[in-house]
């Protein structure tokens, strides 16, 4: 296959505010298994991530500590780096907004739009929300409180530049109505709609003077760009965009998939491709809306005593348990939530007795009946071979089409579907009988359909637990890299040949005690 066409994703860049938790990660998680995804496929992915480091807020926690701005983002760049190294994130680039590289661009396109028109000079006068820098109207208020954050918002006033978002509202329904691939899942798109379009788009404020920890607009510095006009421009300044060598940009542009949590849709589906509209750039060609992991309690906080970190989970139960946990967790259309209850329950059960236990039953009996040669392929010898083979290529397709929708914990449900009916399959066909009855073409059959069952699991889970999947080759002896592509599942492959399983199983997961581990999970949250 080996396209090698462009497919550019990006995360959120974030903002430095403190350590990052298990839900703040999701996104990167599933950036990156979709990173990893397209990869195998043949495309050249790209995948852009970074930090979203200007603004009034980042200011007031540098200042807490007493800290410049830039020697506090430095060390909480480290910091971001540090985690998405542990979580083995594939990253091609990461962005920070503080660079040079991003300043000047930002600058040159505030100075475009005012030339344009687009921008212009007012006065602003509003409720301000300082953790989000956003100014609300009183009714997009929520029982008089920010409608992001549910904080409190003050009254504030200042000479302000504006963005004529009136101008290109029309355009952008138009936009919507002729690209139904643009808003992904498709109901967050009525709510852009009805919330904020239909009610009447408001110009949008894009500069402030109440703090200087920003970019300066060039030709009236005591205006700092507002943070969410910086922040968006990053997925095209981390791609030379308007530089001396925007090569990147020329081979990438536009984003095949830019993935965002819910709480920044509108920034990502309003604002964001209007600016684009206005620089007259091509539209990304999906925005995914993400939910949120969530715990029973409500949202993660300190002061909860509910916050949980990757590396906690990682350094117990290691990184593949601790990513399919969070990629299987989200549904589509409704939050997903952490309960130490039910991390355990899905490592014994998904992990432990579904995959494991199958990996492991299928090395030990070629061991031991076949001292560890996999028999070849003799055809579909038992009633059951021939479904088998049809339904591991009917899931790969099924896995292929969540992929396409951008449903990552559907996609992993196709992948277990294979390894529920394998596991049925050895209980319908009970090789322990089949060998006491001296049946040997049976049960070669049921071995070869086994591995190569085994084979389509591990190519598919590869870009979501990479560890997981090499053990699994390694243990069946598949180590032709052949046998890993993403070509080699399109069709069942009856040609295996030569292939010897390791001598002992290595399991793959190992059964947690589950009082013990909740009590585990509970303490870590709680130290926190
Ligand atoms: O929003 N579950 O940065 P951020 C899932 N700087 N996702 C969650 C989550 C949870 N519990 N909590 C947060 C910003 N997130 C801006 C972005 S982009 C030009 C600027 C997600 O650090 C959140 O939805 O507050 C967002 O996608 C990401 O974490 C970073 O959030």
């Amino acid at each position: 296959m080996a396209t090698k066409e462009p497919f550019y994703i990006t995360t959120p860049i974030y903002y430095p505010s403190g350590k990052f938790h298990i839900g703040t990660a999701y996104t990167t998680v599933i950036a990156d298994a979709l990173k990893r995804y397209k990869s195998l496929q043949g495309y050249d992915s790209y995948l852009l991530t970074g930090l979203d480091e200007h603004g009034q807020k980042i200011e007031n926690i540098a200042k807490s500590q007493g800290k410049k701005p830039q020697e506090f983002v430095d060390e909480m760049a480290m910091e971001a780096k540090k985690i998405w190294s542990i979580m083995n994130i594939e990253y091609d680039d990461f962005i920070r907004t503080t660079e040079e590289r991003h300043i000047k661009i930002v600058q040159d396109i505030f100075d475009y739009f005012m030339e344009k028109g687009d921008i212009y000079k007012g006065e602003y006068e509003g409720l301000y929300c300082t953790p989000c820098e956003t100014f609300f109207t009183e009714t997009q208020l929520v029982n008089g409180k920010c409608p992001d954050c549910g904080r409190e918002v003050h009254e504030m006033k200042e000479e302000a530049y504006f963005f004529n978002m009136k101008k290109y509202a029309q355009k952008l329904l138009d936009y919507y109505d002729t690209h139904p691939d643009f808003i992904k899942p498709e109901y967050r798109k009525s709510e852009m709609i009805n919330n904020f379009i239909k009610p009447g788009l408001e110009d949008l404020c894009v500069s402030r003077t109440s703090f200087e920890w920003g970019i300066p607009v060039r030709k009236d510095p005591k205006h700092i760009v507002y943070v969410w006009l910086d922040a968006l421009t990053n997925y095209l300044t981390a791609l030379g965009y308007g530089s001396k060598d925007d090569s990147l940009f020329k081979r990438y542009w536009p984003p095949a998939v830019q993935i965002v949590g819910k709480d920044i849709a509108r920034f990502h589906l309003i604002y964001w491709p209007i600016f684009l509209m206005a620089l007259g750039l091509e539209i990304p060609k999906t925005i995914l809306v993400h939910n949120w992991i969530v715990m029973k309690d409500g949202k993660m906080s300190k002061s909860k005593g509910n916050v949980i970190f990757p590396e906690m989970l990682i350094e117990k139960y290691g990184l593949d348990a601790t990513k399919y946990f969070l990629l299987k967790a989200v549904p589509v259309s409704q939050d997903g939530i952490f309960s130490p209850e039910e991390f355990v329950e899905r490592f014994n059960i998904d992990l432990c007795n579904d995959l494991g236990n199958l990996v492991n039953r299928t090395v030990g009996m070629i061991n031991k009946y076949y001292n560890g040669k996999l028999p070849n392929y003799i055809g579909q010898v038992n009633e059951q071979d021939k479904e088998i083979e049809l339904i591991i290529v009917k899931q790969k397709l099924e896995f292929e089409e969540k992929m396409e929708e951008l449903q990552f914990s559907n996609a992993l449900t196709e992948i277990w579907e294979i390894i529920s009916r394998c596991n049925k399959y050895i209980d319908e066909t009970a090789p322990w009988i089949l060998s006491k009855e001296g049946e040997r073409k049976k049960l070669s059959s049921v071995m070869y359909h086994l591995v190569e069952s085994l084979r389509f699991v591990a190519v598919l889970l590869q870009p979501f637990m990479h560890e997981t999947a090499n053990s699994i080759f390694e243990q069946l002896g598949l180590t032709k890299f052949e046998y890993k592509t993403w070509e080699s599942i399109e069709r069942f492959c009856n040609n295996i040949e030569n292939v010897t399983v390791t001598p002992v199983g290595k399991p793959l997961f190992v059964r947690l005690n589950k009082e013990e581990e909740i009590e585990y999970i509970k303490n870590q949250m709680k130290k926190a």
